[in-house]
């Protein structure tokens, strides 16, 4: 485990006026480096070789670091030169895709923007539900065995990407007969029964709140609001309901981009209470708490309450919506601010008050 003052070490090496922001070319990598060009740091990019003409077309990026595999930012040598250019990476979605957890605690010498022991805490859905529960959120109901289904729910698979493999039931006959069709068509194994994850659905829409918990004012701000547009579920109420049933279609859930969304103002009190809480309980769980973006993947019921289903410690791919301005971030800041930069600008203040350690890890 990489501790505090390993990080210490490192960033009192680091010559602080040059620091540079880095990052995985994907995801909100964009975002990322638009916004610390904007506040005057240098950029870091480890890239796969296809990707490069991204950086090309936006000139965004100072070092370009191309890589055969994202893995290979575990490699010494890399991390050695990412610490000669006193590098920051601020970790997405592409770390904890391309990385397991082990790996961003135990093996990632450079300094993050986050807080990696909350990492384990958003590992595994029950460790995540807890800390959820505990910040006085609205879960879905769990099922521990699928006779207990009275309702309908959501099958989940540890570790399933876009809920492939996810399935729908409303009865414990229902599930076992999909559960047995899915395994004879070999998207599922007799032996994933045991790890199924039953949750109740919720049928409503679904709201992804963006916030950002900053160490150095003491605040969450809720900056971004998005929903995804996910193949294949948003495209099956395309074909009618007798071919849905004909090809016996499950939804998947890959995402393929984002919409901005504008709350309905009634529900905002709620949305922003349950940000303070989420940091508040993860404060005490792992001190001090969320550094940075978070985001809360949310369903919103025709009763207007909210359910809250997953947590990501980190930017989210939906604030680039965002990029350039939010109605949310323009709110609190006026033009021309968003997560990529709202992330530059935290490590910018924390710099010049001299609290860098607080908010790297
Ligand atoms: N309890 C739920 N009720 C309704 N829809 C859900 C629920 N849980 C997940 N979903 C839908 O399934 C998708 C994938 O589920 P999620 O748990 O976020 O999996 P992943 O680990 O792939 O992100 C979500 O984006 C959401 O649209
Ligand atoms: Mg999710």
């Amino acid at each position: 485990m990489i501790t505090n003052q390993d990080i210490a070490k490192i960033v009192e090496k680091y010559d602080q006026k040059k620091i540079a922001i880095g990052t995985l070319g994907s995801h909100s990598s964009l975002n990322i480096f638009k916004g610390a060009k904007e506040e005057g740091f240098r950029t870091v990019c480890i890239c796969k070789e296809k990707d490069a003409i991204m950086y090309k077309k936006y000139p965004l990026v100072d070092e370009l670091i191309i890589v055969k595999d994202f893995t290979e930012l575990l490699n010494e040598q890399i991390q050695e030169k990412l610490r000669k250019l006193n590098v920051v990476l601020i970790p997405h979605g592409s770390f904890t895709a391309y990385l397991s957890t082990e790996e961003l605690t135990d093996s990632l010498f450079v300094p993050m923007f986050g807080n990696r022991q909350l990492l384990k805490w958003e590992a595994n859905r029950k460790s995540q539900e807890d800390w959820l529960r505990q910040a006085g959120l609205r879960l879905p109901a769990t099922f521990k065995t699928p006779e207990d289904i009275d309702r309908l729910v959501i099958a989940k698979l540890p570790g399933a990407k876009g809920g492939r493999g996810y399935f729908l039931a409303i009865s414990p006959k229902a599930f076992h007969k999909k559960f047995k069709e899915l395994v004879q068509r070999g998207l599922l194994k007799e032996e994933d029964l045991a790890s199924i994850h039953l949750q109740e659905y919720a049928l409503g829409v679904n709201v992804y709140p963006s916030y950002f918990s900053s160490i150095v004012k003491d605040d969450v701000e809720l900056l971004a609001m998005d929903r995804r547009y996910e193949s294949a579920v948003d495209s099956i109420g395309k074909i009618p309901a007798a071919e849905q049933l004909e090809i016996e279609v499950n939804p998947t859930y890959t995402v393929v981009g984002n919409f901005p969304i504008v709350l309905r103002e009634s529900l905002l009190p709620e949305m922003m209470r349950m940000g303070d809480n989420v940091h508040k309980k993860a404060k005490e769980l792992a001190p001090p708490g969320i550094i940075g973006p978070f985001c809360l993947e949310t369903v919103i019921t025709d009763d207007l309450k909210i359910f809250t289903f997953e947590i990501s410690a980190r930017i989210v791919a939906g604030t680039n919506v965002g990029i350039g301005t939010s109605p949310y971030a323009y709110l609190k800041y006026g033009e021309n601010m968003y997560m990529g930069k709202r992330i530059a600008m935290e490590i910018k203040e924390a710099r010049t008050q001299g609290k860098l350690l607080d908010i790297l890890a």
